[in-house]
C-alpha cells in the first residue's frame, strides 16, 4: 500500500530530534528553525515532556469521556493560571481544525445566528466549517461551499464596523489569527481586534481567537491577542499544547454555557494527551519560555532587519516572517540543503521561523551566521 500523496516533501526521512536540533536516517544533524510547523513549543523530546508521557501510560492511556477524568481537571486549572483566563471553561479535543470547528459550532449554537465573519488570507483548517472560513478555494471541496463565511480584508476597521452594520443581527461570530500564519505572517492590529471586541459586544455576536498557531506563548504573550489588552470570547488553541503529542482545545468565556450532548469527541481530553500537555506548561513556567519567546525573538527580528538581501521582517515573539529579495527565492533550499536549517516558507516568497520556544541563543545566533552564508553562496551563484 502507498502513501496518499498530498505533501511535496523534502526527501530527508527524520528518525531522531532532541531540542532544536534533528538527525535523519543516515545521522545528519539538522538546525530545527521551523520546530514541525510551530508545533515543537518546549523542545523536541524535552525529558520532563518524556517523562510525564511515560508515567501516564503506566497508569492509564485513555478512557472515554463518560467517566470524571481528574486529569482534565488539572490541566484547565494549569490553563487558567498561565493564561490568564480565570473564569473560562475548557473543552479538549484533538487539532487545530477540530478547535476551530468547535468554536464556531458553539458559537453559532450560543447566539442561534448562522454567519461568521473571517478575513482575507485566513488559514483556519481542514475540517468543514475551518476550511470554508479558510480563505483559499483551492483546498475547499464543493461539499464545504457555504455562503454562512462573509470574508472581509484584514485589518479594516471600517468594513469591519459596515458589515455589522448590514449584517449584525445574523452575525454568530468573527473569527481572527492574532497574528495570520500560513499567510505570511501578518499582525493584527491592535486597533482591529479592539474594533471586534467592541463590535462584538454591540451585537452579541462571539469573538474567536484563532491561536492555533500564534497562542502558547509563541508570540511573547500567551496569546497573541493579549498584545492588543482584549478578551475574546473563545480561543482555540492545538500545535504548541502538546509539543508534538495531538492535542486541541477551546478555552470558553464563563457566560457561554455548556449543555449536554452541545460538543463531544471520543479521543478528546484523553489522559495521556493531558499529561503531554501539562508537561509542556510545567516546562514553560518553570523555564519562563514566554518571556524568553519575547527576548529571543526580539533579538532575532532585529539581527533580521540589519540583514543584507532581507525586504521586510514581520511577526513577535518566536513567529517570525521575513521576505528576501527575488534573487534570493532558493534560499530555503540553501538553508535545508546546504546549511542543514529547516525553515517554514509562505508564498511567493516569505522564510518563516518557527522555533521552540527553549531554543537557546547559541542555536539562534547558528542560524544567524547560516543564513549569511546561505545568502553568500546563492549570490556567488547568481554571479
Ligand atoms: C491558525 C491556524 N488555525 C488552524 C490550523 C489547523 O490546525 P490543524 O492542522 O492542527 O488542524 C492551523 C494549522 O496550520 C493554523 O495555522
Amino acid at each position: 500500500m502507498s502513501i496518499f500523496n498530498v505533501y511535496p516533501l523534502n526527501p530527508i526521512a527524520i528518525t531522531k530530534a532532541a531540542g532544536s536540533r534533528v538527525w535523519d536516517d543516515k545521522g545528519q544533524e539538522y538546525l530545527d528553525m521551523y520546530g514541525g510547523h510551530a508545533v515543537i513549543s518546549i523542545g523536541h523530546t524535552q525529558p520532563h515532556w518524556v517523562k510525564r508521557i511515560e508515567d501516564q501510560l503506566h497508569a492509564i492511556a485513555f478512557y472515554s469521556n463518560s467517566v470524571i477524568m481528574p486529569i482534565q481537571e488539572q490541566l484547565a486549572n494549569a490553563l487558567n493560571e498561565i493564561s490568564g483566563k480565570k473564569d473560562f471553561q475548557l473543552f479538549l479535543c484533538n487539532s487545530g481544525a477540530e478547535a476551530n470547528e468547535n468554536a464556531m459550532k458553539l458559537a453559532s449554537f450560543h447566539t442561534g445566528r448562522k454567519k461568521i465573519i473571517a478575513f482575507k488570507k485566513a488559514f483556519h483548517g481542514r475540517t468543514s466549517l475551518a476550511v470554508a472560513a479558510t480563505d483559499n478555494p483551492s483546498i475547499v471541496a464543493p461539499v464545504n461551499e457555504t455562503n454562512n463565511i462573509i470574508f472581509l480584508p484584514f485589518n479594516d476597521i471600517a468594513a469591519l464596523e459596515a458589515c455589522f452594520v448590514e449584517h449584525g443581527s445574523e452575525i454568530a461570530a468573527v473569527i481572527i489569527e492574532g497574528i495570520q500564519g500560513v499567510a505570511g505572517i501578518h499582525e493584527a492590529s491592535d486597533a482591529f481586534l479592539q474594533a471586534i471586541r467592541k463590535a462584538c459586544d454591540t451585537y452579541a455576536a462571539v469573538y474567536i481567537a484563532d491561536s492555533v498557531q500564534c497562542g502558547y506563548g509563541r508570540s511573547g504573550q500567551f496569546f497573541a491577542h493579549d498584545h492588543a489588552g482584549v478578551n475574546a470570547d473563545i480561543y482555540s488553541m492545538a500545535k504548541g499544547m502538546g509539543n508534538g503529542f495531538p492535542i486541541g482545545g477551546i478555552l470558553i468565556a464563563p457566560h457561554i454555557q455548556a449543555k449536554f450532548g452541545m460538543l463531544g469527541t471520543t479521543f478528546g481530553g484523553n489522559p495521556l494527551a493531558c499529561a503531554a500537555a501539562l508537561a509542556v506548561i510545567e516546562v514553560m513556567q518553570k523555564d519562563h519560555l514566554i518571556k524568553a519567546a519575547q527576548d529571543k525573538g526580539t533579538y532575532l527580528m532585529n539581527v533580521l532587519k540589519q540583514t543584507e538581501g532581507v525586504k521586510a521582517v514581520r511577526g513577535r515573539g518566536l513567529m517570525i516572517g521575513f521576505e528576501m529579495e527575488a534573487e534570493l527565492s532558493d534560499l530555503r533550499k540553501v538553508l535545508l540543503n546546504d546549511l542543514k536549517i529547516f525553515t517554514g516558507e509562505a508564498k511567493p516568497n516569505v522564510v518563516r521561523l518557527l522555533p521552540s520556544l527553549a531554543i537557546s541563543m547559541e542555536d539562534i545566533n547558528l542560524f544567524i551566521t547560516g543564513l549569511n552564508k546561505a545568502i553568500q553562496l546563492l549570490k556567488q551563484k547568481n554571479n
